[in-house]
């Protein structure tokens, strides 16, 4: 039986979950709730070792579905060594991507078909969706220029990806949205943070009381 509560944070880059997730754990920490964040693909050694193998921009030659079997076997890892355990000791589970990621940027950006991505991660996932999925939308324009202008980060393959492939990334979740209106959440990322911040803060209080 499942005792604590799953939620996933996606959307594009720049559209600001980093330090959403940051204000929600300050948040329900002060609250007093058990609450673990945690980030795909990574979390945990094997996961972060697929994870530089993935991003490494020096892997020009990696196939599509390659990329797609290595982001499933990062997340079946990460969801056995450490989202699994923690549901498990009731924790409230606040994952920066999970399945839709692969859905949309394999499965739509890159055209290698929703169903198919999504069968590949049923093998991986057995069947542990989220309870509830916040996807941050923001015209992909936005996003990269937020990016950008953030001189610290790493730029990983993915990023080094053109503006039509971003395009395509927001597609594929409006698709999803479409498809699992009942889990995904969607929430406008141009607004400011502190109105990200209330907006998810108050649907993820209902969804976890
Ligand atoms: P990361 O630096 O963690 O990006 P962000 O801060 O935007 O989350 O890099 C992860 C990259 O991997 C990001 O470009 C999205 C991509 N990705 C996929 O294409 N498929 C997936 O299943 C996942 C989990 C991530």
């Amino acid at each position: 039986m499942k005792k604590g509560v799953f939620i996933t944070i996606e959307g594009p880059e720049g559209a600001g979950k980093t330090t959403i997730i940051e204000m929600l754990m300050d948040k329900l920490n002060s609250e007093g709730y058990s609450v673990v964040s945690t980030r795909e693909p990574g979390g945990i050694e094997i996961a972060e070792k697929i994870r530089s193998v993935i991003l490494d921009k020096e892997n020009k030659a990696m196939d599509a579905r390659t990329e797609a079997l290595l982001y499933a076997a990062a997340r079946r890892q990460h969801l056995v060594e450490k989202v699994l355990p923690a549901i498990e000791n009731g924790y409230i589970v606040i994952c920066d991507r999970f399945i839709d990621s692969s859905l949309a940027y394999q499965g739509h950006a890159r055209g290698l078909g929703i169903d198919e991505v999504f069968s590949i991660n049923q093998f991986a996932i057995d069947e542990m969706m989220p309870d509830a999925t916040f996807y941050f939308d923001i015209d992909p324009e936005i996003g990269l220029e937020r990016i950008n202008r953030d001189k610290g980060r790493e730029i990983n393959r993915l990023d080094l990806e053109g503006f039509e492939f971003h395009r395509k990334v927001r597609e594929g979740y409006q698709i999803l949205c479409k498809r699992f209106p009942g889990r995904i959440v969607e929430i406008d990322a141009s607004q400011s943070v502190e109105a990200v911040f209330q907006n998810v803060e108050d649907k993820l209080l209902r969804i976890i009381q």
